[in-house]
């Protein structure tokens, strides 16, 4: 007998997205949210290696030897490059964090599974996450026994009426809404933005219903035309945000670095106690630290760019943006209603930034559509169903443009169109 509940997550989505892109290895893929690899650098990780080494020897006062000995330790479950990560949060996104309430951990993969584990009573308490989202909260909170409930987003984020009818019904049932988890800038899937007043909102929210908001920011900096609304912990004056900063799409995701901010203290046993050193006792059982090595590269990635991964970016998000635009002039061309009128109930977003878009058709979307189109048309796309945690997204496609060229994308979108014409004929 295996864990009963594995089952229960249903689709194995990246599995399923995987074999596919193995069997069809000549498809163009806009499944993947992969960042683009021209841009990794990895050929300088030694000099950013060094560059912490130097600063750190100097900072002590201890030879190179010394440091890179203790690099190769055991380390602290918070971490090790928790200062440079602080003064990067202040000066990129305007989050004041005492480097102590930081945890750096193993992706946001792990910082999902510390606050769930360290903030939640199966018994008891519930976590509320958007619908659709990002598989990685609702798969471990499915397989670990953690009870989620879905709340639909739309083109404004968390749909926050229904949220507070939920907070309601559970509490009616005798249960509590602990963590609200949100993406709130490009969403994945959807692409969409939660706009200012909105976010005001949701805060208010989680001191009326004393909720956390789980704030999963991987996407914040990608917006197109530089303009970016405060993120929840940048607005949050009532310590309600829990916030989780990716670096995977950012730097490159074999780092396997996120930081987790948790400024809050909590009442264990009678006693306040700091939240972030209770996820570190979590984190000491998870993953014990997370790998010195990297923490080591990113702390230099971070003191040679002092502190601002912003010029880093700054080609990256121009590329992104490119592609966006490619992307939207290739579905003006070649779903054209105008001209095809076949095309006439097809719609899709606009983002203003992070890797996605959303699609709408006229058919309903399932796996084995994704098979057709991959073995006629050579083209993998996501079916949003595969997203969603309850009932929704069967006549919707994510399309990731990230890992793509702009001219793949030309070409990805033209097979994408013929694949959508037979089938809305089939479908009629
Ligand atoms: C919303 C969101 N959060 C987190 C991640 C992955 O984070 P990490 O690589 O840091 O575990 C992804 C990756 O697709 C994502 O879309």
């Amino acid at each position: 007998m295996v864990n009963p509940l594995l089952k229960n997550i249903g689709e194995d989505v990246m599995g399923f997205l995987n074999e596919i892109q193995l069997k069809y290895p000549t498809a163009i893929s806009l499944a993947s949210g992969r960042p683009d690899e021209h841009y990794f650098g990895l050929q300088d990780f030694p000099v950013y290696f060094n560059t912490y080494v130097d600063a750190v020897a100097a900072a002590e006062k201890k030879d190179r030897q010394t440091v890179m000995n203790n690099l190769g330790q055991y380390n602290r479950a918070k971490g090790i490059i928790n200062e440079q990560v602080a003064a990067y949060l202040e000066k990129d996104e305007g989050i004041k964090a005492n480097p102590e309430d930081l945890l750096i951990t193993v992706g946001t993969q792990e910082a999902l599974a510390i606050a769930v584990m360290t903030l939640c009573d199966k018994e008891k308490d519930v976590i509320i996450v958007e619908d659709p989202t990002y598989v990685g909260i609702t798969h471990f909170s499915i397989i670990t026994g953690y009870p989620v409930t879905p709340v639909q987003v739309n083109e404004r984020g968390l749909c926050l009426n229904t949220l507070e009818q939920k907070i309601l019904q559970h509490r009616q049932q005798g249960k509590n809404v602990k963590i609200v988890y949100v993406i709130s800038d490009y969403q994945n899937p959807t692409g969409n933005i939660m706009p200012v007043e909105n976010r005001l909102r949701l805060l208010e929210l989680a001191g009326k219903y004393d909720f956390f908001i789980l704030e999963d920011n991987a996407y914040g900096e990608f917006s197109y035309d530089g303009t970016n609304v405060l993120s929840l912990k940048a607005l949050d004056t009532g310590k309600r945000v829990i916030y989780l900063r990716s670096f995977s799409k950012t730097l490159y995701p074999s780092l396997r670095l996120a930081a987790l901010v948790a400024g809050q203290q909590v009442v264990e046993e009678g006693k306040v106690t700091s939240l972030s050193d209770l996820m570190a006792k979590t984190k000491g059982y998870i993953t014990v630290n997370t790998p010195s090595i990297n923490q080591a590269v990113f702390g230099g990635i971070l003191i040679k760019n002092n502190y601002s991964l912003k010029q880093v970016n700054r080609e990256k998000i121009a590329n992104l943006k490119e592609k966006r635009d490619q992307l939207i002039s290739s579905l003006n061309r070649f779903l054209d209603a105008g001209k095809f009128p076949w095309a006439k109930d097809i719609s899709w977003n606009i983002p203003g930034g992070g890797f996605f878009i959303t699609i709408k058709v006229p058919f309903k979307v399932t796996k084995a559509e994704v098979i057709t189109c991959a073995e006629q048309y050579h083209l993998v796309f996501t079916p949003m169903s595969f997203f969603y945690l309850g009932e929704g997204g069967d006549y919707e496609i994510r399309l990731a443009f990230s890992h793509v060229s702009v001219a793949q994308i030309s070409t990805g979108i033209e097979r994408l169109a013929m694949y959508l014409e037979n089938s809305i004929r089939i479908n009629n």
